[in-house]
C-alpha cells in the first residue's frame, strides 16, 4: 500500500481532529529528505547537515526561499520526530526520512489517542527519568517539555565595555525596525522576538551587542567578577561567558579563559577583539584527569572567582538544538546510547568541579553551571561535591541581593531557570564559597 493511503487510514481510524496540509514542492521535499539521510548516515546533527549542504550551493543560497522552506521542514521534523515515528510504526510504515517528510506534508495532527506521555512530549529515554524527577508534577513536566519544543527568541547581551546603558543599544535596534524589548530579568539583555539575519542588527558587527541567551547572562552574572580580581572561566569553550565576565571586570584584573580544547579557545580570540576585551589569557587544561597539570598546581588557591560551566547533556538547550534529543545519545563513538553517555559524563563533571575548586582562594567564590535540567548533573553533583574531601571546605552561598530570580531548588539553595517559567534556555547554577 502507498504511504499516503496508509496514513489516511490511520488518521481515519483514530478520528483525528483538524488537519492542515503544509505546502512545499516535491523538489524541496527531496532536498530535505536528502539532508535528513546525510545527517543520519554521518551521525551529525540535522542543522550541521543543512549547513554542509548549503555550502555546496551558491553563496546567496542561505537567503533563498528554498533554504528557508527546507530549514523549516527540518526543524519541524526534529521537533516532532518521536511523535511522527510513533504514528508511522502504528501504521506499519518504516520510520524513514522520506516517510517522515510525507507525514509532515500531509499536515495530520502530531498527537493522537493512545500515544504515551514521553512520546507526546518528545523526550528521549535517557532524559526521561531525570526530567520526571526534576518536575514531579506532571503538569509542570508537560509545560517544560512543551516549552522546550518552541523556538527560542533571539537574545542579545549588551557589551558594557562599549555601551554603558542598555537603553542606548536597544533604541538603535528599535530604530532600525526590529521588534525588540529589554529582557525581563537580565539587566544587560535585549530580546528580539523574530529571528532575523543576525548581521544586520545594529551593534552586532561592532561588538556592542553579542548573541547570548538571557539564562546564560543570568548564570554568568552570579560570579559577580570585580575589576582587578583574578578570575577563571574554567570551561570557557569559545568564550561567550568570558566576554561577559571581562565586561563586568571592566577589563581590569586577570581573566583566564580555560578549556581542554585549544581550538575552541582560539575561536574566542576574534570575539574578544571585536568586543574590545583586553584582559583575557587563554590556558589549555590537561584533559586526562589522571595526569598532573602543573599550571593548575602552581595556581592552587590563588583565584578570587571561578566559573565552572561544565560540559553537560544540553537538555536545557533543546529549543535551539531540537535534534540533540537524538544526536547527543549517539554523537560519540563508543557510547551505546544517551544513558551510557550520561553515565560517563557524571564522574567527569564531578572531577572538573573538584579540580577547578582547588584554584579558588579562601573566601573566594565558585559558580557551577550547566545548561541541563537533570538533577544528576545539577544539585546531585553539588551535594556529592560538598560531601567529598575537597568539598568539606565549601559552603553554599545565597544569591546576590539584587538577583532577580529566587533560588528554589533543594530548599532554595540553587537556581534553576526553565523555558516555561522564565522563557530562557534551561540552566542550573550553584554559588559556593570557600571558607578554608
Ligand atoms: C512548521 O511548523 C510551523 C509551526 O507549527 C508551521 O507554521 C509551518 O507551516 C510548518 N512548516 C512545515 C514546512 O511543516
Amino acid at each position: 500500500m502507498h504511504i499516503t493511503s496508509i496514513l489516511t487510514s490511520v488518521a481515519l481510524l483514530l478520528a483525528l481532529p483538524t488537519k492542515t496540509a503544509v505546502s512545499f514542492s516535491p523538489g524541496v521535499a527531496n532536498r530535505a529528505i536528502h539532508i535528513l539521510e546525510e545527517a543520519s548516515s554521518q551521525n551529525i546533527p540535522v542543522d550541521a547537515a543543512l549547513r554542509r549542504y548549503a555550502k555546496y550551493q551558491e553563496r546567496s543560497y542561505v537567503k533563498s526561499e528554498e533554504y528557508k522552506s527546507i530549514s523549516d521542514i527540518l526543524r519541524n521534523i526534529s521537533i516532532s520526530q518521536y511523535r511522527i515515528d510513533w504514528q508511522l510504526r502504528e501504521a506499519g510504515v518504516e520510520c524513514s526520512p522520506e516517510n517522515r517528510v510525507a507525514f509532515l506534508k500531509k499536515g495530520d495532527p502530531l498527537e493522537c489517542r493512545g500515544m504515551d506521555l514521553q512520546t507526546t512530549l518528545e523526550c528521549p529515554d535517557w532524559a526521561w527519568t531525570g526530567l520526571k524527577e526534576a518536575f514531579p508534577d506532571e503538569e509542570d513536566l508537560s509545560k517544560e517539555l512543551r516549552a522546550l519544543m518552541q523556538p527560542a527568541p533571539l537574545d542579545l547581551r549588551v557589551n558594557t565595555l562599549k555601551c554603558e546603558e542598555r537603553i542606548d543599544a536597544l533604541r538603535e535596534i528599535i530604530n532600525a525596525g526590529y521588534d525588540a524589548t529589554s529582557t525581563p530579568w537580565s539587566p544587560i539583555g535585549i530580546r528580539l522576538e523574530e529571528r532575523t539575519a543576525l548581521g544586520r542588527i545594529p551593534g552586532l558587527l561592532d561588538g556592542i551587542v553579542e548573541p547570548q541567551d538571557e539564562g546564560s547572562q543570568l548564570v554568568a552574572s552570579l560570579l559577580e567578577a570585580q575589576p582587578g580580581e583574578t578570575v577563571a572561566d574554567y570551561c570557557a569553550g569559545s568564550g561567550g561567558k568570558t566576554l561577559q565576565i571581562a565586561a563586568s571586570m571592566k577589563n581590569k584584573g586577570r581573566l583566564y579563559s580555560m578549556d581542554v580544547s585549544e581550538d575552541r579557545l582560539e575561536r574566542g580570540k576574534p570575539r574578544c577583539k571585536k568586543a574590545g576585551v583586553s584582559n583575557v589569557q587563554r590556558q589549555v587544561v590537561q584533559e586526562d584527569m589522571t595526569r598532573k597539570d602543573k599550571w593548575l598546581k602552581r595556581r592552587k588557591g590563588t583565584f578570587d572567582r571561578v566559573l565552572v560551566d561544565a560540559p553537560c547533556s544540553g537538555v536545557g538547550s533543546w529549543r535551539r538544538k531540537p535534534d540533540a534529543r537524538r544526536t547527543w545519545a549517539t554523537f560519540d563513538d563508543g557510547f551505546d546510547g544517551g544513558i551510557d553517555r550520561l553515565a560517563n559524563l557524571l564522574p567527569l563533571q564531578q572531577q572538573i568541579l573538584q579540580r577547578a575548586s582547588r584554584l579558588v582562594k579562601v573566601g573566594g567564590r565558585l559558580v557551577y553551571v550547566t545548561c541541563s535540567l537533570l538533577p544528576q548533573e545539577n544539585e546531585k553533583q553539588i551535594i556529592q561535591f560538598l560531601e567529598s574531601d575537597v568539598g568539606a571546605e565549601w559552603k553554599v552561598e545565597s544569591p546576590p541581593s539584587d538577583f532577580a530570580i529566587p533560588f528554589e531548588v533543594v530548599d532554595g539553595q540553587f537556581l534553576r531557570l526553565t523555558p516555561a517559567q522564565h522563557n530562557t534556555d534551561g540552566f542550573f547554577a550553584a554559588v559556593l564559597t570557600k571558607h578554608g
